[in-house]
């Protein structure tokens, strides 16, 4: 399946492989054999379509579908996980210090939302997402989150969100979109360097979460990598539960 939106944005076939498992909890290595074959199959047909990157997702618990995704060519990139909130209970409240502000976004934030998400996202540091941990799309990656927080700015996709400001500056950013009548998604969470590890993600966050509960939104789901431990920490002590947890690999025509 073609990843339209990434391959609008880097230029080149971008195509996903999904879903693929092994079935179950343990595999031989013939089973892996067999499975990096049929993965190798897909992959032709890839080929054929044009396809310079194909990205495949197994389960956290899928050890032997990633061996034979790996077999096949693939490489780890990144490891996620999703946490789901319950809304229905009261939300904490939050201050922020003096010399910062909350409040919704506008139209002309964006900019500044474009580069405080880019700079947080492609930093491997920050964020090890496969956008930044490949070497090879990592050059993409600054563009591929402007082209995402533009969308979230504007057409069908159009979310709500908070801008956390210092001054005129804005220092962090929050948006958030429902899926459907009752289903909400924090998009993108961010806030700038300087600004991390001061408490402040909550106080940007509740206003976002409250916003969607005004919404008749009875669950939020959020998807981060395991390793940002300031949202699964925040997450678990608003009372989410982790509900997912996937291993994403990247193949390159290429290599
Ligand atoms: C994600 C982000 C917005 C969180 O903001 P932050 O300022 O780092 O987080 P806070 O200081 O508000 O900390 C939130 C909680 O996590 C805890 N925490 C922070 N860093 C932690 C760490 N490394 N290990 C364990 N707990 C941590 C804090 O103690 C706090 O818990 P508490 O409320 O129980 O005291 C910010 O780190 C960021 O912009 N990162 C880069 C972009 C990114 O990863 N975005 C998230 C995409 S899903």
């Amino acid at each position: 399946m073609e990843l339209e939106f990434d391959t609008r944005v880097c230029g080149f076939g971008v195509g996903e492989l999904s879903p693929f498992c092994h079935p179950g909890p343990f595999a031989d290595l013939q089973e892996i054999v067999l499975g990096a074959e049929v993965v190798r199959a897909a992959l032709e047909e890839a080929i054929r379509r044009g396809m310079r990157l194909v990205v495949a997702r197994v389960g956290a618990g899928d050890i032997a579908g990633a061996r034979a995704l790996e077999r096949a060519g693939f490489e780890l990139a990144d490891i996620s996980v999703v946490w789901r909130l319950e809304l229905g209970r009261q939300l904490p409240a939050a201050s922020l210090p003096p010399g910062l502000d909350l409040r919704p976004w506008q139209p002309e934030d964006m900019q500044a939302c474009q580069e405080l998400v880019a700079q947080s996202m492609c930093d491997p540091s920050a964020f090890p997402t496969r956008l930044c941990t490949d070497p090879l799309l990592a050059p993409m990656c600054r563009q591929i989150h402007y082209q995402w927080v533009a969308n979230c700015f504007s057409g069908e996709r159009a979310h709500w969100g908070v801008v956390l400001t210092a001054g005129r500056k804005v220092v962090g950013c929050c948006l958030v979109r429902k899926l459907d009548e009752y289903r909400g998604r924090v998009e993108i969470n961010a806030l700038a360097r300087d600004y991390r590890g001061k408490g402040l993600y909550k106080a940007m966050l509740i206003p976002t979460l409250e916003w969607l509960a005004a919404q008749g939104i009875t669950y939020v789901i959020i998807k981060t990598k395991l390793s940002q431990r300031a949202v699964v920490r925040t997450w678990s002590g608003l009372g989410a539960v982790q509900e997912d947890e996937e291993i994403a690999m990247h193949w390159w025509r290429e290599k």
